[in-house]
C-alpha cells in the first residue's frame, strides 16, 4: 500500500433542526460578529430565515452579504472580503450551494493573508495562516464543499474556473439541516446529487486514492443512489434529504483527500467557457468519461467494484471483472435516462445550447485543469474532444 495522509477536521452537526445549534457553534469558536454569506434567492424563499432566526433569538449581531451569483467570480470574493473587513467581523457563515461556500472560502482566505486580492492566491497550499472560524451550511446536496479543501471560483475575464486547494480551506463546522434542501426542485436535486456521485466515483479511481477515501466513496455511492430518486419524487421526504446530504458530505471527504479526475477537468472547462452549471456538466459527462476509460483499459476492475454499492440488489454471480465494469457503465447511462425521461433533465451538450464550435476550446482548457493531474491517463485535447463529442 502506498503511504498516505487523510485529513477531515470538520465538526459535523446533522439532522432535523440542527440549525438551532448555530449559536453554540459560534460561541465555541468565540465568534462575536459573523458575516453571513448567501444568495438573494435563499433570502427570497425564506430559507435564510432558518439561519437568521436562531442568530436573532440568541442576540448575536451579524452582517449579511446576499448577492453571491450562481457562478461566483473573483470580484465577488474580493467584495465579500471587503465587507468583512469594513464591519470588523470575526467569523464566517456560508449558507448556500457550492458557489456561496466557495466564495466564502475565497474571501476567508484573502482575509487570512491580510486582504490580498484572491486572484494572487491560486495554487496548492499557498495559505499559511488559519482562516477565521468558518461554518458551512449547504443548501444543496452535491459539492461537499462543507468538508473539502477545494474552492472553485470563476475568472470571468479569462472565462475559466480556477481551482484553489489548501488544507486551510476546510471549514471548521458543517451544519446539515434537511429543512434547507426540501424545497430544491427535482432537476436541481438530481444534477447536484449526480455531482456528489461523481465525487465518490472519481475519488475511488484517482491515483491519490487510499483505503479511507475508498471506504467513504463506497458508502457515499450507496447512500446517494438509494436516496436520490426518492428525494426527487418526494422533495419533502426529510429522511431522504438527510441521507443525501450525508452522502454528499461523505463523498466530499473522500475526494478532498483522493481528488477527482477527467469528469471534473472537463466539467470545470464547460462551466468556465459555456456556463453549464457544475452538477449538470457532471451528469452529462460521467457515463461518457467512464465509457472512454473502460474502452481504453483505464481503471480496469475498479468500476466493477463499485457495482454492489450502486446496485446492492443486483445479482452479480458469475460475472467477470470486465463484465462488472461494463455493467457499471450501463447503469450510469440508465440513471441519466431515468432523470431525462422523468424530469426532462437534458443529458446532451447540444440540448444545453453548446455548439460543436465550442468544443475545441473546452477540450484545450480541460487539459490544464487541476483535476487533470489526478487522472490515470493524460487528458490530451484528443481525449477530451472524443469524450465531448460523445456527450454532444
Ligand atoms: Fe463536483
Amino acid at each position: 500500500m502506498k503511504p498516505f495522509e487523510f485529513h477531515c477536521p470538520t465538526k459535523i452537526i446533522c439532522g432535523k433542526e440542527s440549525l438551532h445549534k448555530l449559536p453554540d457553534a459560534l460561541e465555541e469558536h468565540s465568534v462575536k460578529k459573523p458575516l453571513l454569506v448567501t444568495d438573494g434567492n435563499l433570502v427570497k424563499l425564506g430559507i435564510a430565515k432558518h439561519v437568521t432566526d436562531p442568530l436573532e433569538e440568541a442576540n448575536i449581531p451579524y452582517v449579511t452579504y446576499d448577492k453571491v451569483p450562481p457562478d461566483s467570480s473573483l470580484d465577488v470574493v474580493n467584495e465579500v472580503a471587503k465587507l468583512y473587513r469594513d464591519n470588523e467581523c470575526d467569523g464566517w457563515i456560508a449558507l448556500g450551494g457550492g458557489s456561496v461556500i466557495d466564495t466564502t472560502k475565497g474571501a476567508a482566505a484573502s482575509i487570512s493573508v491580510g486582504g490580498k486580492d484572491f486572484a494572487t492566491l491560486q495554487g496548492a497550499e499557498i495559505l499559511k495562516n488559519q482562516l477565521d472560524p468558518f461554518i458551512a451550511i449547504p443548501t444543496t446536496a452535491g459539492t461537499g464543499s462543507e468538508v473539502t479543501l477545494v474552492a472553485v471560483i470563476a475568472d470571468t475575464q479569462a472565462q475559466a474556473k480556477l481551482s484553489y486547494t489548501s488544507y486551510r480551506l476546510v471549514p471548521h463546522v458543517a451544519i446539515l439541516d434537511p429543512a434547507l434542501t426540501s424545497s430544491l426542485p427535482p432537476r436541481l436535486t438530481a444534477t447536484t446529487g449526480i455531482d456528489a456521485l461523481t465525487h465518490a466515483i472519481e475519488a475511488y479511481t484517482s491515483i491519490q486514492k487510499n483505503p479511507i477515501s475508498d471506504a467513504l466513496a463506497l458508502y457515499a455511492i450507496k447512500i446517494i443512489n438509494q436516496n436520490l430518486a426518492k428525494a426527487c419524487a418526494e422533495p419533502g421526504d426529510l429522511d431522504a434529504r438527510t441521507n443525501l446530504a450525508i452522502g454528499s458530505l461523505i463523498a466530499g471527504a473522500s475526494f478532498s483527500n483522493a481528488m477527482v479526475g477527467v469528469v471534473h477537468a472537463l466539467g470545470h472547462s464547460l462551466g468556465g467557457l459555456c456556463h453549464i452549471p457544475h452538477g449538470h456538466a457532471m451528469m452529462l459527462l460521467l457515463p461518457h468519461c467512464i465509457r472512454y476509460n473502460i474502452s481504453h483499459g483505464y481503471h480496469a476492475g475498479l468500476y466493477g467494484e463499485l457495482l454492489s454499492s450502486l446496485c446492492p440488489d443486483k445479482d452479480l454471480t458469475g460475472l467477470t471483472a470486465s463484465d462488472k465494469d461494463h455493467l457499471f457503465e450501463t447503469e450510469l447511462f440508465a440513471i441519466n435516462e431515468f432523470y431525462h425521461n422523468t424530469y426532462g433533465v437534458a443529458i446532451t451538450l447540444s440540448e444545453l445550447g453548446v455548439t460543436k464550435e465550442d468544443l475545441p476550446a473546452v477540450a484545450k482548457q480541460a487539459r490544464y485543469d487541476g483535476a487533470a493531474l489526478y487522472n490515470e491517463q493524460e487528458i490530451t485535447e484528443e481525449v477530451a474532444m472524443s469524450i465531448l463529442e460523445a456527450a454532444f
